[in-house]
């Protein structure tokens, strides 16, 4: 293979398992990693009608796009139309899109045949800088995101930034709400960074843009490294998403709009629990990015969905708060303290 056509990837370590990091590559490159005949592709409508001509030449499943189609019944049909293509235990599915399909493509290989093997084109920012990276996949059942899940690694993540160019921008605000939360839990510097710049210097400075998607995902590769099944650091990646979810499935809220304002209240409730004194900076740059942060909600309602988080040990809640920007940690805070907590915002 000639020098220009070579593809590195970084190689990381996941417990006993690696995936090979292709950052700032190319989609034509894929046919380089995995075999077109043994693979099949997941994708949404969105992604598929807009990039109609990336996809010729490969096995195509292509799924009707959003949160809603995150469930079994999805999850059914598409195992139905592997089974009609001979799927089998060689076969490599490679999730093209957003959150939502990266998380069921995971999710379908892991329990295709009890397992065959996954990887991901991350189409999304909310995808490049989170939901692609660390193993979890699932669906929703009912109102509960994520019920049911697997955490397994894909053995690659491909980055092609052009996909990019058709992101609607309300997406592009959903997965700035992931990289302010990653800023608030383990970089300062970057939260500045983040406040001196704006979405539209970032869409226009790619070069910025491709070294933020780089920096965020190694913060999130960093932190599941060191904790893949959540007994410690990993738990950080929760801040703003315990009130997040409950909201995300009361209200019509995009996972990113919902998270910005469960880190506006986490600010508030990490001042009351360790003296907390940036709760105005948070708030300040979270509304720059085009995010929402005070809401009214119905908060007996949320509280009932809240009770049923994973995050949940018996009467204890385990919640992220800041000590100061950049250092998240976690606090087990009683339910009945909780709940005060939020009906007292
Ligand atoms: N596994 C994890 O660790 C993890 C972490 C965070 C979030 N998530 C999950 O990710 C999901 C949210 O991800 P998301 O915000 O990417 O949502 P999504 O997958 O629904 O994508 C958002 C929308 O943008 C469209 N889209 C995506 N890329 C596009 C492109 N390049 N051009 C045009 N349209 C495009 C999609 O079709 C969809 O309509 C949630 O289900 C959440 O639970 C998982
Ligand atoms: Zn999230």
């Amino acid at each position: 293979m000639d020098q220009k056509n070579s593809i590195k990837p970084a190689t990381y370590h996941f417990g006993d398992t690696t995936t090979q990091y292709y950052f700032d590559s190319a989609f034509q490159k894929l046919k380089e990693i995995v075999n077109p005949t043994s693979t099949i592709i997941i994708t949404d409508e969105n992604l598929f009608n807009a990039h109609t001509k990336k996809f010729k030449g490969w096995n195509t499943i292509v799924l009707k796009p959003g949160e809603a189609y995150k469930v079994q019944a999805t999850v059914d049909t598409v195992i139905e139309q592997m089974i009609g293509m001979e799927a089998d235990r060689k076969t490599t599915l490679v999730g093209v899109g957003g959150g939502v399909i990266t998380d069921m493509t995971g999710y379908i290989a892991s329990v295709y045949m009890r397992g065959i093997s996954f990887g991901f084109v991350p189409t999304s920012v909310l995808g490049l800088v989170d939901a692609s990276i660390g193993g979890k996949n699932g669906i929703d059942v009912g109102v509960y995101k994520n019920m049911v899940g697997i955490i397994r690694q894909p053995s690659f993540i491909l980055h092609d930034m052009l996909f990019l160019n058709t992101l609607p921008q309300s997406e592009w605000e959903n997965g700035f709400a992931e990289i302010i939360k990653h800023s608030c839990i383990k970089d300062a510097r970057m939260f500045a960074e983040l406040e001196t710049g704006s979405l539209k210097t970032y869409q226009r400075k790619k070069n910025d843009f491709c070294d933020l998607v780089r920096r965020n995902a190694l913060i999130k590769i960093k932190v599941v490294q060191k904790d893949q099944f959540e007994q410690g650091d990993r738990k950080l990646l929760n801040f703003g998403h315990t009130l997040g979810h409950a909201l995300e499935n009361q209200y019509e809220l995009s996972h990113g709009q919902a998270i910005s304002i469960g880190m506006t209240y986490a600010s508030h409730i990490s001042n009351v629990l360790c003296g907390f004194k940036d709760t105005k900076r948070v708030v300040a740059l979270l509304e720059k990015y085009g995010l929402p942060t005070y809401a009214s909600f119905d908060k007996k309602a949320v509280l009932e969905v809240l009770k049923m988080d994973k995050k949940r040990v018996r009467k204890e809640m385990n919640f992220v708060v800041l000590e100061k920007i950049g250092k998240g940690t976690v606090r087990p805070i009683p339910l009945s303290q909780l709940e005060e907590m939020i009906t007292a915002l």
